[in-house]
């Protein structure tokens, strides 16, 4: 046993040591030697499953004989309607960073909940097509933050060894619930009455429930526990999930490196901003925090800025959501009569789209970011042409060629496999990844609203685009896969296994080096600290 006195009066370079020596793994193994974080990530990924839930139950249910009843509409409302609700995600990723930091990830959560509770009672009670806005734009508001809350939770309670993967498991998550959504519309489709639609809709309430209340059974970030100065909470939170004492010197040496974060982040502010900081009034913090967002536009930082954002831009562009969404509709208009049949197809897209993104969440830190998206986007792009060729050749004598329709479904299948291992995690890894860490999460916040915003035209332009150009639909897409080929060969630089300091040789700038000299200055500060509550125990 070591002597925890020693351990706890460790100075900086002892704690870099005692951070060297953590031997944990990474990968399928890492993730079995934390059960507990694992579990509290997993059941956190919940918010994912919500996200891709409330994304795919639309595509089934607009379908169905008694919606259509109840709401008829022409395809612009239609548009509306569905994407009504990633326009509400836009609304909510932007709101919700205030929440996160003012009442903690873990109430931002079952406040969200709260919220995602209303919009889907709405929906799934609708009498009118008004409810039915309503009742998405409120369920998109939560569904945003929670694209937001979860990552930003699972990583701050991660270790560093298995972030990737648990944060990855996010993207996971938005698939499975995809592809439950996808065949409760499958299984309920066969109901002839209103409960053809609303059981789907009101199912959603149930993991709703299971979130916003399980969530309270599992500990703070502690990451936010100390932002707020809450120290010793902070560290028995840590120590608990990492299943070991609290004076054990792994628990302590990591809670320094928290600690350094969260001292490192104020000084930063009070190097830039040193009048602001000093006043210490609300309208100070306020203008700190907005000014923050300039830097954003700054040299060496607009361009990842950018970037993340581009990324953003392409993921929803390449046309993925037009699937999601709108997927019975697309095998329709390849020639697949009947809605079980339509439905069914529908189906295998989530299954496909599930199944594909598992090895990227278990090797993402293996492959490398750009070789995945370009291959990707080749495939995609092929597709893309191949199905536009076949619609504009055939479609006007589907009977006369069912072997050319299901030619066209089957690349249907081979572009959402493409898409599932590449620009649906990549798109919300990378971006996490290139900023130094003062302007991670506002950048993150930016190119999280982007991505809400881009989903929210697509999914507001298909209809429409199948009704009048058909073929062109198609044709369109496949425009920026092609694009998105070329702006990942020449702009995107790979990642893979970068640090915090490499980026900016990569990007320009210097805030990384300026960054890890003051960061160096905090550790030793931090280290000099007692540790909160360890001779207690
Ligand atoms: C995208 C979603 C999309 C999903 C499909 C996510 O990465 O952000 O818009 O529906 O992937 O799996």
């Amino acid at each position: 046993m070591q002597d925890s006195k020693h351990d706890i009066h460790t100075g900086v370079d002892d704690n870099a040591v005692v951070i060297q020596q953590r031997k944990g793994s990474s990968g399928i193994k890492g993730i079995i030697e934390n059960p507990y974080v694992f579990a509290v990530a997993l059941f956190a990924s919940l918010g994912g499953v919500l996200f891709g839930y409330d994304q795919g139950v639309i595509s089934g249910v607009q379908e169905m004989e008694t919606f259509m009843a109840r709401f008829p509409m022409d395809s612009t409302t239609n548009g509306l309607v569905v994407s009504i609700l990633e326009l509400g995600a836009w609304v909510g990723a932007w709101i919700v960073g205030y929440f996160a930091d003012k009442i903690s990830r873990k109430y931002s959560i079952v406040l969200f909940s709260v919220v995602f509770l209303l919009g889907s009672s709405i929906q799934g009670g609708a009498q009118n097509v008004g409810y039915m806005f309503g009742g998405r734009f409120v369920t998109g508001m939560a569904v945003g933050a929670l694209s937001m809350l979860v990552p930003l939770y699972q990583s701050e309670i991660a270790p560093p060894e298995i972030r990737g993967s648990l944060v990855s498991l996010q993207q996971q998550a938005v698939t499975f619930g995809i592809l439950i959504s996808f065949w409760i519309d499958y299984g309920t489709q066969f109901i002839s009455n209103e409960a053809q639609w609303r059981v789907p809709l009101c199912l959603q309430i149930a993991i709703g429930v299971i979130l916003g209340v399980g969530i309270l059974f599992f500990p703070f970030s502690p990451r936010w526990l100390a932002s707020v100065g809450r120290d010793e909470e902070s560290l028995r939170v840590l120590a608990k999930l990492r299943r070991v004492p609290v004076d054990d010197p792994l628990a302590i040496a990591e809670w320094r490196e928290i600690k350094a974060t969260v001292e490192f982040d104020r000084r930063v502010q009070a190097e830039m901003y040193p009048d602001l900081v000093q006043q210490g009034t609300r309208t100070a913090a306020i203008k700190v925090n907005l000014l923050g967002y300039v830097e954003l536009f700054r040299k060496g930082m607009f361009n990842r800025l950018f970037i993340a954002c581009a990324i953003m831009f392409f993921q929803q562009f390449v046309g993925v959501n037009a699937l999601i969404y709108y997927a019975p509709k697309i095998f329709q208009s390849v020639g697949l009569t009947g809605d079980t049949v339509s439905l069914l197809a529908t189906g295998v897209v989530g299954i496909i789209n599930f199944v594909l993104t598992v090895p990227t969440v278990l090797f993402l830190d293996s492959f490398g970011r750009k070789p995945m998206l370009l291959a990707a986007s080749a495939f995609m792009t092929c597709c893309m042409i191949i199905i536009a060729v076949i619609v504009g050749m055939f479609s006007d004598d589907w009977e006369n060629h069912t072997k050319e329709g299901w030619v066209a479904v089957v690349f249907v299948y081979i572009f959402i496999a493409n898409f599932a291992y590449s620009w649906g995690p990549i798109g919300w890894v990378y971006g996490s990844e290139i900023f130094p860490l003062r302007a991670r999460a506002k950048a993150m916040s930016i190119s999280t609203s982007a991505n809400w915003m881009c989903n929210f035209i697509i999914g507001l332009i298909t209809p429409p685009m199948l009704d009048s150009i058909g073929y062109g639909t198609y044709v369109f897409f496949g425009c920026f896969c092609f694009i998105s080929f070329f702006f990942v060969l020449f702009l995107v630089p790979e990642t893979k296994g970068r640090t915090l300091e490499e980026m900016d040789a990569i990007f320009g700038g210097n805030s990384a080096a300026h960054d890890a000299e003051l960061m160096a200055q905090v550790q030793q500060d931090v280290a000099a600290e007692p540790i909160p509550g360890v001779s207690k125990v």
